[in-house]
């Protein structure tokens, strides 16, 4: 049974190398984020996903951990951590942190401690061949590096090697473990050790970083994975029947069966998610980038159809298990500003707020930062663009830091006029109290909550049209330029609109670049 506080969770992701720094080093911290919690309060978001802030030499990010138990010095202390914890909580907020089983650093003490030889305790903990010319199977992996007369499998880039979970299918038994061997079961219960220590800190879940990528040699259905999840998350979910989970596995019919309660629907080019809003390859650095035809894009000629090819089996096929959640953008993908226009992005968020699963709004994307390149720091590469510091005023750092802007993490937005939450604050037709007015209608209303249904209404061939319909709501969307009529299947009375799409009796008409709620009448 998934926590009830889910059932109206409104998630806000904070980068936390970039979102608010309190003692003027560049970077932000965990008193910083501490200090913004009435606002994120303000937007009407009750949780918050914080990427990680353990201990790491920083190659990826902080997805490259040192030491699990320990917060990274440059943003404070354990103290600071719990206190966040217990803030947030008094104002009604809760806080997953991030966790990444699959991978540690390079620099971790469990992978060091097999680096030498093939004996000891750890010896196993990670997946190391049998000798220093095996390849990996079908992994990528590295060798040559350590005595060690073997070569270890990676799971992301080269400084974080992987886990050992144990293999689904085996092909050269004398180096790949079985999933259930002791060593891949000292693996989980190690992981599950590192879950309690938080959870009794005080953060109320996880998201869970490229949770379908434990197990090797998986196959496509992700059993040996499936099944390692359903331990890890039964056992703990019995002291902790409050916790949440969030999958980085973009497949509900597979994460919601094995114990999480959310998972996220990812943008990968092509896909039907990066159909709504991020059409385009990455350009190279410095270019422009070009929406090619994302839907929301006023000019686009696309109509709902690549979304809906891979939401509906996937929502339909998992929706009793829990949630498919909708994002605005992450640390890994291009923000949709300045690539989508103001209104644009109005329209378009005002989709994505009003669709089932819990939203996740990206720090920043509520006041339309742009993805901005710039240089890679800590191994993000294009990501950078996304990752720049928030920007909270018009004065020093935009508000950020106190620090000598050569000393920031990333290098604040110095275009003339650049947003920032201050202006935007008190001006009701700013786009940050556009993002607070569709939040607040999403708390409203329980038929556009996070559990209560989906169908598709209306969504023709060639279309720009969408209606779709949250429990007894009528909801439609006309992202393009021209009017498009629909015929109601009822009387219904308007609760929010954009544009000035109108209702006659039972007809609709939605003028370009419009947005509509409707309930049913009394
Ligand atoms: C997904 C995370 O979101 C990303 O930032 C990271 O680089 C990889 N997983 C590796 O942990």
């Amino acid at each position: 049974m998934a926590a009830s506080w889910l059932k109206d969770a409104v998630f806000y992701e904070i980068y936390p190398q970039s979102f608010c720094d309190s003692n003027g080093d560049g970077i932000g911290d965990i008193q910083g984020i501490i200090s913004k919690l009435d606002y994120v309060k303000s937007l009407g978001c009750n949780a918050l996903w914080l990427n990680p802030m353990y201990d790491s030499p920083f190659k990826d990010a902080g997805y490259d951990v040192r030491d699990f138990k320990k917060i990274a010095p440059r943003y404070g202390t354990m103290e600071d951590a719990v206190e966040l914890f217990r803030v947030a909580h008094e104002k009604g907020i809760r806080v997953l942190m991030d966790m990444i089983p699959g991978h540690t650093s390079e620099e971790h003490p469990w992978f060091l401690a097999g680096t030498q030889d093939d004996q000891g305790e750890l010896a196993h903990r990670y997946i190391w061949t049998d000798n220093a010319f095996t390849r990996g199977d079908t992994m990528p992996f590295i060798g040559g590096e350590f005595p060690r007369n073997g070569t270890y499998i990676i799971n992301y880039f080269k400084c974080q090697p992987a886990l050992n979970y144990g293999w689904r299918k085996i092909n050269e038994p004398w180096w790949q473990q079985s999933i259930d061997s002791p060593h891949a079961l000292q693996t989980r219960e190690a992981m599950k050790d590192v879950m309690r220590f938080w959870l009794d800190k005080g953060c109320d879940g996880f998201r869970v970083d490229m949770a379908d990528s434990l197990v090797k040699n998986d196959g496509p259905e992700k059993l040996g994975t499936m099944e390692v999840w359903k331990d890890i998350t039964s056992s703990v979910r019995k002291d902790y029947p409050d916790m949440a989970l969030v999958s980085e596995w973009n497949n509900p019919r597979q994460a919601l069966n094995c114990g999480f309660d959310m998972d996220f629907f990812l943008d990968w080019h092509g896909n039907g998610y990066s159909s709504l809003v991020r059409d385009y390859l990455l350009p190279k650095f410095g270019e422009e980038l070009k929406d090619g035809n994302s839907y929301f894009k006023s000019t686009a000629t696309r109509d709902i159809s690549r979304f809906l090819e891979d939401y509906l089996p996937q929502y339909e096929g998992s929706r009793d298990k829990g949630l498919w959640c909708l994002i605005t953008a992450n640390h890994d993908c291009c923000r949709v500003a300045p690539v989508l226009d103001d209104l644009e992005r109005r329209i378009a968020f005002a989709f994505l707020f009003t669709m089932p699963g819990a939203p996740f709004l990206y720090y920043g994307d509520e006041i339309g930062m742009p993805y901005r390149w710039t240089k890679t720091v800590e191994g993000a590469y294009n990501r950078a663009g996304s990752r720049t510091p928030m920007q909270w005023n018009n004065g020093k750092n935009m508000g950020f830091s106190q620090a000598d802007a050569q000393k920031l993490y990333y290098p604040v937005d110095t275009a003339p006029g650049a947003v920032n939450v201050a202006d935007q604050d008190h001006d009701p037709a700013s786009f940050l109290n556009h993002m607070r007015g569709i939040i607040a209608l999403r708390h409203a209303h329980p038929d556009l909550q996070n559990y209560s249904p989906f169908t598709v209404f209306s969504a023709e061939k060639g279309s720009r049209l969408f209606a779709y319909k949250r429990g007894s709501y009528l909801l439609a969307v006309n992202p393009g330029l021209e009017t498009v009529d629909l015929a109601l299947d009822g009387k219904y009375e308007v609760v929010y609109t954009i544009g000035n799409p109108a209702v006659e009796g039972e007809k609709l008409t939605m003028n370009g670049q419009s947005f509509i709620v409707l309930k049913p009448a009394e």
